[in-house]
């Protein structure tokens, strides 16, 4: 179980406070096919139009803005399959902070090249993310840096937890809120901000059925690993993260395994109904408002969409 203190709603309010100089909300749009396809008001949080593309970043610049002059002069390390590397890599050099970003080989190669563009080290390191997460804990040993964990941070937690805040500052009356799974820092932080507007505001976390550590974590209320096969690099992790999982027992209402054709799909449905570009993990939460189609009927629901960083390749496959 983590040691770390567990974010709260303040500190959501604190960190929207805190991003506001640096990130403008982002907008939150309605598709009058997309409330057709579905049978519900369905507003689309447009974290893909993020600067680096994906919500990470609000946590990245809330934890960096946090730390010490110490603690900026030793530099981060992290690993990441990508958008949280980026985060950490753009508020690094916003704040003039070393960055390395340990990731696995064969990473997206759009997400690598914008960690590299903001300056940051990235080192390619074993098969899967959590090979990487390894090794990133070795060079904190090794060069004295600061590890990042992409899970277990407070103030990520808090930082990306605003998305869901600025959606119920638009809409208050949201009556679900679908928010993407992977290590499980955002669906927590979702769930601190809606349960601190209003304890029924339903949040629905989403993963993928090709890496299911965290939904089996989050059923047993114990920690279990699980393979780790999915396309949506933004969802996939072997390994639980016990921080966002103590907030999400606590506070999660319902959590949707999607199969990765279904990612597929709501990637080029969101093509053509949205007209907006997803990656796989960011249109996990449409696939899951498809599955509960039924529950979902005339309800007011918000869908998270994570992030629009695809690799050529993989826009390839969902249009093949
Ligand atoms: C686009 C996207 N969506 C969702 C997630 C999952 O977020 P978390 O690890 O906070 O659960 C990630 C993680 O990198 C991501 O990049």
């Amino acid at each position: 179980m983590s040691e770390q203190p567990l974010p709260t709603f303040q500190d959501v309010l604190r960190a929207s406070r805190t991003i506001a100089p640096y990130l403008k909300p982002t907008p939150l749009h309605r598709y009058p096919a997309l409330d057709a396809l579905l049978g519900a008001e369905v507003y689309v949080k447009h974290e893909n139009y993020q600067p680096i593309g994906a919500f990470k970043v609000r946590g990245g610049i809330n934890l960096l803005a946090h730390m010490s002059d110490a603690e900026r002069a030793r530099g981060v390390v992290t690993a990441s399959t990508g958008n949280h590397g980026q985060s950490i890599a753009y508020a690094a050099a916003l704040f003039g902070v070393r960055s390395t970003i340990v990731v696995p080989e064969g990473a997206n190669s759009v997400k690598v090249e914008a960690m590299r563009s903001y300056g940051a080290d990235v080192v390619f390191h074993g098969a899967k993310f959590d090979d990487s997460r390894r090794h990133g804990a070795v060079l904190e040993r090794e060069q004295g840096m600061r590890f990042v964990s992409s899970g277990d941070e407070p103030l990520l937690i808090a930082g990306v937890g605003t998305h869901t805040l600025e959606v119920l500052q638009e809409q208050p009356d949201v009556e679900m809120v679908f928010v993407p799974v992977g290590g499980g820092s955002g669906a927590a932080g979702a769930c601190l901000a809606a349960k601190g507007v209003s304890p029924h505001i339903q949040v629905i976390g989403v993963q993928a059925s090709a890496a299911p550590a965290a939904f089996r974590t989050w059923q047993a209320r114990a920690p279990h690993s699980a393979d780790n096969t999915t396309v949506a690099e933004g969802l996939a992790t072997a390994e639980p993260f016990m921080l966002p999982q103590q907030i999400l027992w606590h506070d999660l209402d319902d959590f949707i395994l999607v199969d990765d054709d279904e990612l597929l799909a709501a990637v080029r449905t969101y093509l053509e109904k949205a007209k907006t570009l997803a990656e796989p993990a960011g249109a996990s939460t449409l696939a899951a408002a498809l599955r509960m189609k039924e529950q979902i009927q005339g309800k007011k629901i918000a869908l998270i969409l994570s992030g629009g960083n695809i690799s050529p390749e993989q826009l390839r496959q969902c249009l093949g």
